[in-house]
């Protein structure tokens, strides 16, 4: 499986570099060729750099990191993104003071509306920069949840198994209209982070916890509400 970065800012770099270390074949795409290229020879393993049009043509799975941007405006032709994994790892720019509005259509939503050829997968968004230089060790044993929406399940496994390589604890969470609570999740985040100064560590997580071996407090019983 090869591997396109879109943009390779400071998620592309990352993950690109993450998943050479695994032996996965990486292209890092960038507006100019130049940049590109200059992160694969920062990045090393053997990976390559050039244009976003490239690292589309290269991957089987791409990594689009351009926020809000259309497609359309960042390649030639969108025929480049047919049967492509496309992960979608973005969130909202943070609004003055922190005033998030609802989230009534998620990135991930717009994204595949934009490129309805291409398999878009939620996933990474809610994981800060600075987690993953932990990457895979020791990440791995501190059970960092990814969560990960797409209506193409395969797609979705896929994005669940290049996750689990990298030392995360991936969450199937559902369909592509998930998304919107999975970015909703990560301006909580945001918002706890920078607005509350917790520092990029403070990470929500799934931890697996044994179940109960009784039921002293009286259990779940049936609710009135809806
Ligand atoms: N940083 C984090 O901690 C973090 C964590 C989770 C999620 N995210 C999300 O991940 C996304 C990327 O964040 P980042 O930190 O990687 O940002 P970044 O370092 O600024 O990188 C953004 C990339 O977007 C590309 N880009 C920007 N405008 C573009 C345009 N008009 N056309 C084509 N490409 C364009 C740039 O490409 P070039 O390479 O061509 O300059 C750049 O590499 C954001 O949605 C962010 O919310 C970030």
């Amino acid at each position: 499986m090869k591997i396109g970065i879109i943009g390779s800012g400071n998620m592309g770099r990352s993950l690109g570099i993450l998943w050479a270390e695994q032996g996965y074949q990486v292209f890092f795409g960038a507006r100019t060729a130049e940049k590109g290229k200059a992160v694969a020879e920062f990045a090393g393993y053997e990976t390559q750099g050039g244009t976003n049009d490239e690292a589309a043509a290269f991957g089987d799975v791409l990594l689009y990191t351009a926020r809000g941007v259309d497609p359309a405006d960042v390649f030639t032709s969108l025929e480049i993104l047919a049967g492509k994994i496309l992960i979608d790892p973005n969130n909202f720019e943070i609004p003055e003071d922190f005033n998030y509005p609802p989230i009534v259509k998620s990135l991930a939503e717009t994204l595949a509306e934009q490129a309805p050829m291409a398999r878009v997968v939620k996933a990474f968004n809610t994981i800060p920069l600075e987690v993953f230089e932990l990457a895979p060790e020791p990440l791995k044993d501190y059970n960092v949840s990814v969560f990960v929406a797409a209506d193409d399940g395969a797609a979705k496994q896929t994005v669940i198994q290049l996750a689990q390589e990298i030392g995360f604890s991936p969450i199937d969470s559902g369909s592509l209209r998930h998304a919107r609570l999975i970015e909703g999740l990560a301006d909580l985040e945001r918002f706890l982070i920078i607005g509350q100064k917790m520092g990029a560590y403070a990470v929500p997580a799934i931890n697996i916890l044994p179940s109960a071996q009784t039921q002293r407090l009286g259990g779940r019983q049936a609710s009135a509400l809806k």
